[in-house]
């Protein structure tokens, strides 16, 4: 049987697809004659085939069970038939897996998990009205064919409530499943240019002289960022611990718990103080100078968190406007109740 398909396929690549457009009729014999043969491989249902059977030394007549409804699924040799160099990209892919795994079901496989069941397209020479070929669809049609199976993966299952779904970006905006830069993942576009297409006023922020390095290739847009989507702010990554757990990924030193810890950086995060992607201040922080950031909190204004600094604190000297060459540890301390080391 396999290497009656073998033969099978081989002509039919020798035949090409000229022959195939050119002669619908001649075609869908072939077709016909291919869907069964791989049809009664695949399932082991096998059914009658058509009297104009053609010379391709297809293998003896197989014992026929009672006849079941023809399937609308022709499997994906079908489809290569046609479009060929779509397949050998297919082949290539991880969707391949579809195919080669027992796992998925027939209406799971190949080109038709993702563009229905091709018998019709087929039989009708490729009628294009007769497929789902996703250009022309509304976004939330493509995006449910993608996670009819993604959603269930835990990186997607948030997708159609993210900032992306809510906002009708499509899985094809980031994903190209025929024509990607990079098999790895599919990718339209390599990052952070696919991000940049959309969010072009981020660029900015990573060609700052303080910042992460992005664009230097330390770290990418998706290290902080799942682009399916969370439940955090801005849809950073870390679900149970806020915002902030991702920072403390790799800046394990500021996690604590410290036996003095600096109130708004448990209370508040690591984003009261410094901004994530890139700035002209040093360290990271939202103020040119530290103690203009200190004294926002640390006044008499009431209603303002903070105790004031005391007295003698002169801030308008230099000396004590560099608040951190005293209180040091500002992130919290396990000495020293005022930070100081
Ligand atoms: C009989 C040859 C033939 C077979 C077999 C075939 N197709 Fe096609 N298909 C065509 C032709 C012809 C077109 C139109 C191409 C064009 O307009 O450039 C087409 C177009 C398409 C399109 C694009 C529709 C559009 O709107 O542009 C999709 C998607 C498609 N086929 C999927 C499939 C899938 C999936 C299978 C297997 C189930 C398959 N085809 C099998 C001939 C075939
Ligand atoms: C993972 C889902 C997926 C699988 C599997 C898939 N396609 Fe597609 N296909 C798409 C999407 C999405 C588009 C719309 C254009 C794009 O994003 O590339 C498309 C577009 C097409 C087109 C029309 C555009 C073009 O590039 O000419 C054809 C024809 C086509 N697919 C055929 C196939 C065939 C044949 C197979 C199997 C070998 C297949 N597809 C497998 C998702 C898929
Ligand atoms: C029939 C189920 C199914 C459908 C429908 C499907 N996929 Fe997949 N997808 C898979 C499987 C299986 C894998 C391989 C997973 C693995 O390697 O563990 C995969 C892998 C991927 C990958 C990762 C590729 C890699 O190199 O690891 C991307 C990206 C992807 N799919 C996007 C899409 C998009 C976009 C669509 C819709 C156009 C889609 N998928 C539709 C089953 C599906
Ligand atoms: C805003 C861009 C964007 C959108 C929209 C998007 N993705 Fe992705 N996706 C990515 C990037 C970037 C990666 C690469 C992995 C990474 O860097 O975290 C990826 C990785 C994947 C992977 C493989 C890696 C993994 O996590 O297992 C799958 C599968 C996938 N996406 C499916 C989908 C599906 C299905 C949709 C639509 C529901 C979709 N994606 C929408 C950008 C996007
Ligand atoms: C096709 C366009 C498009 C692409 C590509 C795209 N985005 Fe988006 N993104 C949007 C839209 C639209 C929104 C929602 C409106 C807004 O906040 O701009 C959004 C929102 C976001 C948000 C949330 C903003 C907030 O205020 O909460 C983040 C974070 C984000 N995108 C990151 C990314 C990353 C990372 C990538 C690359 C992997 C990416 N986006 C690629 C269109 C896109
Ligand atoms: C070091 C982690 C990190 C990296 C790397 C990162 N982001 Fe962010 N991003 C964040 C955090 C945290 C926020 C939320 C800031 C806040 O509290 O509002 C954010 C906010 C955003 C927002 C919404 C708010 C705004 O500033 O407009 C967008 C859009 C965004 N990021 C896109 C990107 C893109 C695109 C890249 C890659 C070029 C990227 N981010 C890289 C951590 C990061
Ligand atoms: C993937 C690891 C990683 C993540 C996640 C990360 N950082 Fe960083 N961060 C670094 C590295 C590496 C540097 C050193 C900068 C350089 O390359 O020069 C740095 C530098 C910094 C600096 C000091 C900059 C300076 O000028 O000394 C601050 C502040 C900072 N990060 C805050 C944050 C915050 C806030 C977050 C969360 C939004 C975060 N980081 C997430 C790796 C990370
Ligand atoms: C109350 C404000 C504040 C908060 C909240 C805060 N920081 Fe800082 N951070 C600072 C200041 C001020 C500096 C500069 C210290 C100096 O001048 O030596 C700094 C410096 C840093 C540096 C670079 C120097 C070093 O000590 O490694 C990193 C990295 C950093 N912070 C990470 C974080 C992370 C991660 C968080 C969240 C867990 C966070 N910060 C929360 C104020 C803050
Ligand atoms: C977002 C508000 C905020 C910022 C910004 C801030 N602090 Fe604090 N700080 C607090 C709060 C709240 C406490 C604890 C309660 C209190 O002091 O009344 C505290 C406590 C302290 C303490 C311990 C003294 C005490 O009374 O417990 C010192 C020292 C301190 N901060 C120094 C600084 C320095 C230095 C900076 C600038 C690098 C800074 N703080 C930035 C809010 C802030
Ligand atoms: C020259 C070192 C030095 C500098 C610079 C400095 N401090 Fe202090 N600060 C101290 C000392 C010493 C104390 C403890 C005084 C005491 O024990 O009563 C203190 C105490 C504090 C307290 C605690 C008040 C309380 O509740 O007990 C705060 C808040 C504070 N400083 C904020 C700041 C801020 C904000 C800056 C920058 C504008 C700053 N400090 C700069 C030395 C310094």
């Amino acid at each position: 049987m396999t290497s009656s398909i073998r033969l099978l396929s081989r002509t039919m690549r020798d035949l090409g697809c000229a022959l195939a457009r050119s002669s619908v009729l001649a075609l869908l014999i072939f077709g016909i004659a291919l869907g069964i043969v791989l049809g009664t491989e695949q399932t082991m249902r096998p059914r009658t085939r058509p009297a104009a059977m053609p010379n391709v030394g297809a293998p003896r007549e197989p014992r026929l069970a009672p006849q079941q409804p023809e399937s609308p699924y022709v499997g994906s040799e079908t489809c290569k038939m046609c479009h060929e160099d779509l397949y050998a990209h297919f082949a290539r892919t991880a969707h391949f897996l579809t195919i080669s795994s027992p796992k998925y079901m027939e209406s799971e496989k190949g080109c038709e998990a993702c563009h229905g069941p091709g018998r019709e397209h087929v039989e009708s020479g490729g009628d294009v009205t007769k497929i789902f070929a996703f250009r022309g669809r509304s976004v939330s049609e493509q995006n449910a064919r993608c996670l009819a199976c993604h959603e269930r993966q835990e990186e997607r299952h948030n997708f159609r409530q993210s900032e992306h779904g809510l906002s009708q970006v499509a899985c094809a905006d980031c994903h190209s499943s025929h024509s990607p830069v990079l098999i790895e993942d599919l990718l339209a576009k390599r990052l952070p240019e696919l991000c940049y297409e959309c969010h072009g006023e981020i660029r900015q922020d990573f060609t700052k002289p303080f910042r992460h390095r992005v664009h230097e290739g330390g770290m990418s847009c998706t290290t902080c960022h799942n682009p399916h989507g969370g439940f955090n702010v801005a849809q950073t990554r870390d679900v149970l611990g806020g915002t902030d757990a991702i920072c403390l990924k790799c800046h394990t030193d500021k996690q604590g718990p410290f036996v003095f810890e600096h109130v708004p950086v448990k209370l508040e995060g690591c984003a009261i103080c410094h901004v994530p992607h890139g700035s002209n201040n040093p360290r990271l922080l939202t103020r040119p100078r530290v103690h203009q950031l200190c004294l926002e909190c640390h006044t008499a204004t009431p209603g303002i968190l903070g105790s004031e600094p005391p007295a003698f604190h002169d801030i308008r000297q230099p000396r004590f406007q560099s608040c951190t060459t005293c209180h040091v540890k500002v992130h919290g301390s396990n000495v020293n109740r005022l930070f100081f080391q």
